[in-house]
């Protein structure tokens, strides 16, 4: 139990990751995923595709749209260089019959005065309700902004229909877009009191447990110049990632109000991205994906999957595997994939993610000279990274195998049998 939260209702602090957990992170067999190889078609050339989600019914389980399943991701153009592509990213849908090959639908919002708030849109989830479509996403910027800000609320995009053909599904409009929730500054830290790094308050992630609908999300614990936080040490105290979470009262999915974070890690890491919850076993697994450089100073974590366990939502929550890693890419490819979303299937858990910056097997001068510093050595991926199968035991993970690239099964369809895949993986 750490002491360092300042509460509104002068409860206990929220359940914590700690240094000592992050300082036993550590690569092993259970936790690296095999190296990526470029895939021979990514799912569409025209586009980078990074942060993906799936549609889903209130219980979380996959829509069934006239057997076809959604995915909803961030995308840019593929001429884009990789580092711009935040500053004008725009949410798309795919849809598949198989889970393996999928359809680019289009944007999801008309860009237009009506349209998403924000100037781009970060990560979300996607409802789909008694045939209505609620894609909560993060309002990024202000719509229409001539500079880029940072501004991050957490939106909704609701009143969109699914109509589908043989061939083809389709989601329209219109849509009614709505602020949900902005940070308050005591649970959850604003812009202005943000003192490193970005902060963060984005990734809203739609979440229904025993009849009470959720939202989690990312965000920071504030912590006040002069706190005793983390020894005093103020250069630890500037990493203060929380998991957010505020619950609708009524279970309208576009009214939600705060509460406090479920789980903090103040003086570890800045950013617990897109988190996620898989109820197994009546147990809790959260999910969150973080990177090597939003540990704090003396600690070194990866661009990795972290998770943690616990009897209840709102629970004692414990790292998994001791540390928290989950999941994370081989040292000699330490970047190659990230925003890992772990899904229920049958006694496993399959994680998607996409796959991002690898290295150049051999660079021509030609085709490095024309590139900026920052992206000569390196390519980016922008597609869909092999899919991930993990097995779950109590407090541990492991993984098992990898399918293809944006190969997504639901639950009813049974898995391949060749894709034990260890094979593949160089060493540690
Ligand atoms: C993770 C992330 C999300 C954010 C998005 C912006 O990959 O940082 O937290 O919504 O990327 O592109």
């Amino acid at each position: 139990m750490n002491e360092h939260t300042p509460r509104p209702d002068g409860g206990v602090a929220p359940p914590a990751w700690t240094r000592d957990h992050a300082a036993a992170i550590e690569r092993s067999d259970d936790t690296v995923a095999p190296i990526i190889y470029p895939p021979e078609a990514p799912v569409d050339p025209e586009l980078h595709i990074w942060d993906t989600w799936f549609l889903r019914e209130r219980d979380g389980s996959i829509a069934d749209i006239d057997g076809y399943r959604v995915i909803l991701a961030l995308t840019s153009s593929s001429e884009l260089l990789p580092g711009k592509r935040h500053d004008v990213a725009t949410i798309r849908y795919f849809y598949s019959r198989d889970g393996e090959n999928w359809e680019t639908g289009g944007p999801v919002f008309d860009v237009d005065e009506k349209g998403p708030l924000g100037s781009r849109q970060w990560a979300g989830s996607a409802l789909y309700d008694e045939g209505t479509v609620y894609a909560y996403y993060t309002a990024s910027g202000r719509r229409g902004e001539e500079e880029l800000t940072y501004t991050q609320r957490l939106a909704v995009g609701h009143g969109g229909t699914v109509e589908t053909t043989e061939n083809e599904l389709r989601i329209e409009g219109p849509w009614t877009h709505d602020v949900l929730l902005e940070p308050d500054g005591e649970y959850y830290e604003t812009e202005s009191q943000s003192r490193g790094m970005i902060y963060t308050f984005r990734d809203p992630w739609f979440f229904e447990d025993d009849g009470t609908t959720y939202l989690l999300f990312e965000a920071n614990t504030p912590v006040p110049e002069g706190s005793d936080a983390c020894g005093g040490d103020a250069a630890q105290q500037e990493f203060n990632g929380s998991v957010g979470i505020a619950e609708s009262p009524t279970g309208d999915p576009t009214e939600f109000e705060l509460r406090p974070p479920l789980l903090d890690a103040v003086c570890v890491n800045q950013e617990l991205e897109r988190p996620h919850v898989v109820r197994r076993d009546g147990r809790y697994y959260l999910f969150i994906s973080s990177h090597d450089h939003t540990f704090a100073p003396g600690l070194d974590g990866y661009d990795a999957l972290y998770g943690f366990v616990a009897d209840s939502l709102h629970g004692e929550y414990e790292p998994l595997n001791g540390s928290g890693l989950v999941l994370t890419n081989p040292v000699n490819a330490p970047f190659q994939a990230y925003s890992w979303l772990a899904y229920d299937h049958g006694d496993e858990l399959l994680v998607t993610s996409f796959f991002n910056y690898f290295e150049f097997d051999r660079p021509s001068l030609d085709e490095v000279a024309v590139l900026p510093e920052s992206e000569q050595l390196r390519r980016f991926g922008g597609t869909l990274a092999p899919t991930v199968r993990l097995q779950l035991d109590g407090n541990e993970t492991k993984v098992v195998g990898t399918l293809g690239h944006g190969h997504l099964p639901v639950a009813s369809e049974e898995l391949p049998e060749s894709w034990w895949d260890r094979g593949e993986r160089l060493p540690n």
